[in-house]
């Protein structure tokens, strides 16, 4: 093979490296509708606070920088947080549990998830305590990764078997193209969603979810938001629920090699929507309880879904 010809097949790999998403978790849409979604149901004090935390980059919109964790997570400096993004719990039990889960590879205790989300929330609070003079911690940072990490506890396969990876050494085809189980429930199934029903445009699916939690699901989202009374933040219970939801829909009829099509997608799409709407009242509720000191006030939960969802620039 001429040398020529090598660089060229180099050249083209490296280019089809950049034109690849990597893996991301809850893909980039799935992030930005979740936040999407949250800052529609934050309490005015609570928006006033983050829109104080966000970087000028995002221009006050906080779903533009909820995908920040996935873009830093393989640099050097940040590569212990790639760890933080899920948690692994025993192959078919089909449970969770905090103290048995909830560690890194090596063993370290709280290094994962639902660790992460209590470690920035409780960053946020003590923070944003005015008796605290000093700050030790970047509550920017804060803020994004607790954001983040809230949408990744929904995503069912960010909280599933150990030997799997969550669905990422599970081999599938999606329709015709080849991909894993885990990038199928992060990306493929909105991506589809977008194209079969939204106008390829992320922001119609979002106000489509939005529309859906004031109506169909108004009666729910009470049970969604609240938490064990004095806390900010519930992820436990959260991170039961997408374990069930791997094995209740995810794992099933997706043995590897398989080909998941329409069955497979209309099927699971309505989870999804439920994940990504459930989700976002909950950042939501966990942002207002952490900034907003009227809103720990119990029947000011009621206030939930009383606000209209902001208008959307398309
Ligand atoms: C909590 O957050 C700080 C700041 O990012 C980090 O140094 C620490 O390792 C985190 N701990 C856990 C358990 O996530
Ligand atoms: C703020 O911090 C002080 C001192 O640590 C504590 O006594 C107080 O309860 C905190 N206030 C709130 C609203 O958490
Ligand atoms: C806080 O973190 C953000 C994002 O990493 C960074 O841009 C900013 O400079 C940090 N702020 C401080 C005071 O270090
Ligand atoms: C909204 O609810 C309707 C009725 O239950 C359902 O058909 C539709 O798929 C839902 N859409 C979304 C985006 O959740
Ligand atoms: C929230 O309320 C629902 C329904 O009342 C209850 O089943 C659930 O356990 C509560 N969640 C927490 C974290 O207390």
């Amino acid at each position: 093979m001429s040398v020529f010809k090598l660089w060229w097949i180099k050249g083209t790999f490296a280019i089809l490296m950049l034109l690849i998403p990597g893996n991301l978790a809850w893909g980039k849409e799935g992030h930005y509708a979740t936040c999407k979604i949250a800052e529609s149901f934050l309490t005015e004090e609570a928006l006033k606070a983050v829109k104080n935390l966000l970087p000028e980059t995002a221009e006050g919109d906080l779903a533009s920088v909820c995908s920040w964790p996935d873009e830093i997570k393989h640099r050097y400096n940040w590569r212990w947080t790639s760890e933080l993004h899920y948690v692994d719990t025993p192959d078919f039990r089909c449970n969770y549990d905090y103290c048995r889960d909830c560690h890194d590879s090596s063993g370290v205790k709280d290094r994962c998830v639902t660790g992460a989300i209590y470690n920035y929330t409780e960053q946020l609070v003590t923070g944003y305590n005015t008796s605290n003079s000093v700050v030790k911690y970047n509550l920017t940072e804060a803020l994004m990764f607790l954001s983040h990490y809230i949408g990744d506890v929904h995503q069912p396969l960010h909280v599933s078997f150990t030997s799997d990876e969550g669905g990422n050494t599970i081999t599938v085809r999606w329709y015709k193209r080849k991909t894993n189980l885990h990038h199928v429930w992060d990306t493929d199934i909105i991506e589809s969603a977008m194209k079969t029903f939204y106008d390829k445009d992320i922001d119609v699916m979002t106000l489509a979810i939005e529309k859906n939690i004031t109506g169909t699901w108004s009666n729910d989202i009470s049970s969604w938001a609240n938490c064990t009374s004095g806390q900010e933040v519930c992820p436990d219970p959260w991170a039961s629920e997408s374990i069930k939801c791997s094995c209740n829909y995810a794992y099933r009829n997706a043995t590897p090699g398989s080909t998941l099509g329409d069955d497979y997608f209309l099927s699971r799409l309505p989870i999804v929507e439920m994940r990504l709407a459930q989700g976002g009242v909950r950042l939501a509720a966990t942002l207002n309880r952490i900034f907003d000191p009227l809103y720990s006030i119990p029947q000011k939960l009621a206030y939930i879904g009383n606000i209209r969802p902001t208008s959307h620039t398309a």
